[in-house]
């Protein structure tokens, strides 16, 4: 097991052009990457912070999970943390060899072309973790 950094940060909004005005206008932060995916019920930017990013996630629809999630939490927030990692089939064996509850039992495409696994928060202090394995930077 070796997590390499925080990848990333994923929050649930409402309004995905409103949240980019209000985190450039406030902390200055610029888009770097759009993406729309139909699977995930979401649309999203990620914004630069150092080398990592904030995700802003507006969902496509009422039926997408950030939808839900926001219902069950009265409204947006921090949704998940993306820890980058190298190799995302072998963390998940790990973590599964650990009897750890995963979401994802198999890597799937995410978003910016990498590969990703969602990791249950009950097994992360309820906390939804998303392990991120970016291609260009291997
Ligand atoms: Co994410």
């Amino acid at each position: 097991m070796h997590l390499q950094r925080i990848d990333h940060v994923g929050y649930a909004v409402e309004d995905l052009e409103a949240a980019i005005a209000y985190h450039a206008d406030l902390y200055g932060m610029s888009v770097v990457h759009r993406e729309t995916s139909v699977p995930e019920g979401v649309r999203e930017a990620l914004l630069a912070v150092g080398e990592s990013y904030i995700q802003l996630l507006e969902p496509l629809t009422d039926a997408s999970p950030v939808a839900r999630f926001m219902r069950r939490n009265g409204g947006p927030g921090g949704h998940h943390v993306g820890y980058g990692v190298a190799d995302v089939a072998a963390t998940l064996d790990d973590l599964k060899r650990k009897d750890v509850r995963v979401v994802d039992d198999h890597p799937r495409p995410g978003s910016r072309g990498c590969t990703i696994a969602f990791v249950h928060p009950k097994a992360a202090m309820g906390v939804l973790i998303e392990l991120v394995e970016d291609p260009s930077l291997s």
